[in-house]
């Protein structure tokens, strides 16, 4: 799935060290299917080349207002006519500054002032040109202004120093200009999610967990912060990155058994959609040992089980109506080896929630594909099988509409 299809991205470069991950970031635009043209300033030229560029995106790379190949010569508005976003990065403090002030003395400078589309910049800087009043006035004014900043990040920089002025990541911006073009549905809305498997220790060495990847559970976190809402991902352990990080709006809580994943979960005091994507251990080991557990001869140890708190059943005891509206929303999800409808729909009607989402074929567990059936009070629907943050972004939508 390409999630930029049929997207006009103008990648503007301004002067300054991070261009050298630039390239990157126009490769991973284009593998999401957007088409990119590329615009310089005179300082980019000093650390990326514009062969490089036009070699990467196969389009011609503009530097220069006087540039006489455009067509009818004003190619300040030529080029941001067709555009969906201009994204810039590195945005130097200087063309922050400048562009923050309305200023025009270059193309790229020109062409911004000049857009009728979204202008998304990341800022890349050492950390006190960043702390600069200065900087952080242009900042205020662009934010003002409408124009959405992507990052920068704290870290370790080229001159040497570790602090604020950090060029996001490439596929963190890549995933910001995504999350940028989707439906803003959950604007303003908390959404709570488990996700993963849980492992419950038999001795400091040893458990019991399940093939739970937390794809799907992370799939939704990342869909769920592109439709706007603020999100509280509570992991179980998965080697997964958190999506979307760099934006502020998502918090991650690690977890192991599910008795921590029950403690975490409602230790959140409030959430307007609660999604247990978690496949939680249904049973945990009653007296874990404290020390590894040594074999003595061919006799096996016999392990008790505890039945675990259902973290669903009773996170949906805590429902309330508002507005006429369950709050919060609790999806559950089922995967079953047999009659998935069948048991899903007993699995909505016993935890008391508006929905369950069956995971539909054999292949779920650690795939990137996943076909869902999803069950309210008004029956059963198919989502056909496809990656799993389309399906997420779908279900996102769904529930959407029911809040
Ligand atoms: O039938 P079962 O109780 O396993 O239902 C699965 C659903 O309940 C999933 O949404 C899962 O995340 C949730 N669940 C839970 N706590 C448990 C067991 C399951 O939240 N202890």
């Amino acid at each position: 799935m390409q999630s930029l299809l049929n997207k006009k991205i103008i990648l503007g470069i301004s002067g300054g060290i991070a261009a050298y991950k630039t390239p990157e970031l126009a490769r991973q635009l284009m593998q999401e299917g957007a088409s990119i043209q590329v615009v310089m300033t005179e300082a980019a030229t000093q650390f990326v080349t514009p062969v490089t560029m036009q070699a990467l995106t196969g389009n011609p790379v503009y530097l220069s207002q006087w540039d006489s190949t455009i067509p009818n010569n004003m190619a300040h508005i030529e080029l941001s006519r067709s555009a969906d976003a201009i994204v810039i990065a590195p945005a130097s403090a200087d063309l922050m500054a400048k562009l923050s002030l309305g200023l025009a003395d270059d193309l790229l400078s020109t062409l911004c002032l000049a857009r009728d589309c979204s202008l998304l910049l990341a800022p890349a800087m050492n950390k006190q040109m960043w702390e600069h009043a200065a900087t952080q006035r242009s900042v205020e004014r662009l934010n003002k202004d409408g124009v959405t900043l992507l990052g920068p990040a704290s870290g370790f920089q080229a001159c040497g120093e570790v602090g604020m002025g950090r060029m996001l990541e490439p596929y963190e911006i890549a995933e910001q200009v995504i999350a940028f073009f989707q439906k803003k549905t959950l604007a303003g809305k908390k959404v709570l999610i488990t996700a993963g498997p849980t492992f419950e220790a038999i001795d400091p060495v040893r458990g019991i967990t399940n093939h739970s990847s937390g794809k799907m559970g992370f799939a939704i976190a990342r869909a769920a912060v592109e439709a706007g809402a603020q999100v509280h991902l509570i992991a179980g352990p998965c080697d997964l990155p958190t999506p979307l990080e760099a934006t502020g709006k998502i918090t991650r809580s690690n977890v192991r058994s599910a008795k921590e994943m029950y403690a975490a979960t409602l230790n959140v005091s409030d959430c307007d959609i609660f999604f247990a994507v978690a496949a939680v251990a249904d049973w945990g080991i009653a007296k874990p040992a404290k020390e590894k557990i040594k074999r003595q001869g061919k006799a096996a140890p016999s392990i008790e089980f505890i039945a675990n708190p259902d973290i669903l059943l009773d996170v949906a005891k805590t429902v309330k109506m508002k507005g006429g509206k369950p709050y919060p929303y609790c999806v559950g999800f089922a995967a079953e080896s047999t009659d998935l409808e069948a048991h899903a729909t007993e699995k909505r009607l016993r935890k008391g929630i508006p929905m369950v989402v069956g995971n539909i074929g054999p292949e779920t567990f650690g795939s990137d594909l996943n076909q869902l059936l999803v069950i309210d009070e008004s029956g059963s629907k198919k989502i056909t099988k496809a990656e799993k943050l389309q399906l997420a972004r779908q279900l996102i939508q769904l529930v959407a509409k029911k809040i």
